[in-house]
């Protein structure tokens, strides 16, 4: 059985004081499902929001982290030091690293290496622009994302991988894949870890969809057989909203 899996990614949202009052308000929140709910701070508030959800169901985990184990990085961050105060899971390639720092299928190779080298969980991100998926490309450019960033894994690796479809064209637009575009290339990203590991191993790996999951939505994107739960932006500031999500399997 595969891991439903709910994580929000706050992106660069909320200072120390907004980070406390929405930890409270996720505390108060009841989750009647087995998903397994994260959310992602930015860097600066991870070791305070570690410690308020330390005894919780709920998992805080890293929006990006660098290759190296340490040294000249200004301003970076690596594994040792996310696991150092608690982080096990960190979300990468995520498309507004790739498009506004220029992270690339063979970066993000280096970091998914790093990450897995030092025992953490990966959420490794992908997707289509609206150019490629007009000019029907996108199962070509999210087979190569894959491919080319993850491919030199052995199996086993999989095992702390978790993989995230977001279509370019639907994060933070308010316009979402249909459930049944999402299921069509959830299916093919299957079928393409099918192809090189086997079908074990493609069966065991939770493909999350993000890219405007709201309340409203969510039900119907989670019901597709091939969708096991989501990466939410947007949504998942609000508590009330995040855990309508959370609670819609
Ligand atoms: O990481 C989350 C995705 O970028 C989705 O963001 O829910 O605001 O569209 P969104």
């Amino acid at each position: 059985m595969r891991k439903q899996i709910v994580a929000g990614n706050w992106k660069m949202n909320n200072d120390l004081a907004q980070t406390e009052a929405l930890i409270t308000a996720l505390k108060k929140q009841t989750k009647t499902t087995d998903a397994e709910v994260m959310i992602a701070p930015t860097a600066t508030n991870l070791w305070q929001a570690y410690n308020s959800l330390k005894d919780s169901k709920i998992e805080v985990i890293a929006q990006n982290m660098h290759f190296a184990e340490n040294g000249a990085y200004t301003g970076e961050i690596s594994a040792s030091m996310l696991k150092s105060i608690g982080i096990n899971t960190v979300i990468l390639g995520h498309s507004e690293r790739r498009e506004y720092f220029n992270e690339t299928d063979e970066l993000l190779a280096k970091k998914v290496d790093a990450a897995l080298a030092k025992g953490m969980r990966v959420i490794f991100c992908f997707g289509e622009e609206l150019a490629d998926r007009k000019a029907g490309k996108e199962e070509t450019v999210v087979g190569n994302q894959i491919k080319n960033a993850l491919f030199h894994l052995n199996a086993a690796a999989f095992q702390n991988i978790i993989l995230a479809y977001e279509p370019v064209w639907a994060i933070g637009t308010g316009e979402t894949a249909s459930p049944e575009q999402a299921q069509d290339m959830h299916a093919f990203i299957r079928k393409t870890l099918a192809d090189k590991y086997g079908n074990d191993i493609a069966e065991e790996v939770s493909i999350l969809y993000g890219g405007s999951v709201k309340p409203a939505n969510a039900e119907e994107i989670f019901s597709k057989p091939d969708v096991d739960g989501g990466l939410i932006g947007g949504a998942s500031l609000n508590a009330d909203d995040f855990f309508a999500i959370v609670n819609a399997f």
